[in-house]
């Protein structure tokens, strides 16, 4: 497949922090691989949070008109996705989990209005998610992963690959850790690799 069409969707209020940093570099690498990356930063944007009045009943079309849409879209028209979100109470930030949280419309789709079984679920899609903290525990990532993995797999997407750097707090801690910049960069390159490689098959 020709330029894949990847997502790049920057979760973190600090445009220029720690996950923008390394996003930047994954992007980066995936460009250098030949795909087609479009960004967005999440604080740009009017997202409101999900208001759970469940239009989505109606036909699984959120009945909140804001960015979401735009949003939604563009991702569900891409081969993949590059998500980053800081750690915020253990968990993504406000702004990354406002937007998982509108897809609950899309998960109204698939299993109550469409009626998909839960087996027919299929990954064909694939996710990078990057995550730094400023702590050092053992469970610094484990609420965001349960959170990340469920929202790829709404998106029929496999959880490729996270990226998760612990004891990164102020704004260029990334930069001083060359080793953790060229890990985004390479994971970048090869998840355009990997994308390729699902689409020959
Ligand atoms: C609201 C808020 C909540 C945070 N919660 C945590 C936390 O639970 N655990 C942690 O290790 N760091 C926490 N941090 C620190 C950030 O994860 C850290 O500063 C990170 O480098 C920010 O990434 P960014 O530069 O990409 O925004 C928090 C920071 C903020 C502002």
């Amino acid at each position: 497949m020709k330029h894949p069409k990847i997502i790049a969707i920057y979760g973190s209020p600090r445009r220029k922090g720690n996950t923008a940093t390394l996003m930047k570099k994954a992007v980066e690498g995936a460009r250098d691989s030949g795909a087609d990356v479009e960004e967005i930063v999440l604080r740009d944007l009017k997202i409101s949070p999900c208001l759970e009045i469940y239009g989505c009943l109606k036909a699984g079309e959120c009945a909140i008109k804001d960015d979401f849409q735009m949003v939604r879209d563009k991702i569900l028209d891409a081969r993949g996705l590059i998500l980053a979100s800081p750690v915020f109470f253990y968990t993504v930030s406000a702004h990354t989990k406002m937007l998982m949280d509108r897809f609950q419309s899309l998960w109204v789709k698939k299993y109550w209005v469409h009626e998909t079984p839960q087996q027919q679920q299929t990954n064909h899609r694939k996710g990078l998610f990057i995550s730094v903290g400023a702590t050092k525990g053992n469970k610094l990532f484990d609420g965001m992963l349960l959170s990340v993995k469920y929202f790829f797999d709404v998106l029929d997407m496999e959880l490729w690959k996270a990226l998760l750097y612990r004891q990164l707090d102020f704004q260029n801690d990334a930069l001083k850790h060359p080793e953790y910049l060229e890990e985004a960069y390479k994971s970048g390159k090869a998840f355009i690799t990997a994308i390729e490689n699902d689409s020959n098959d």
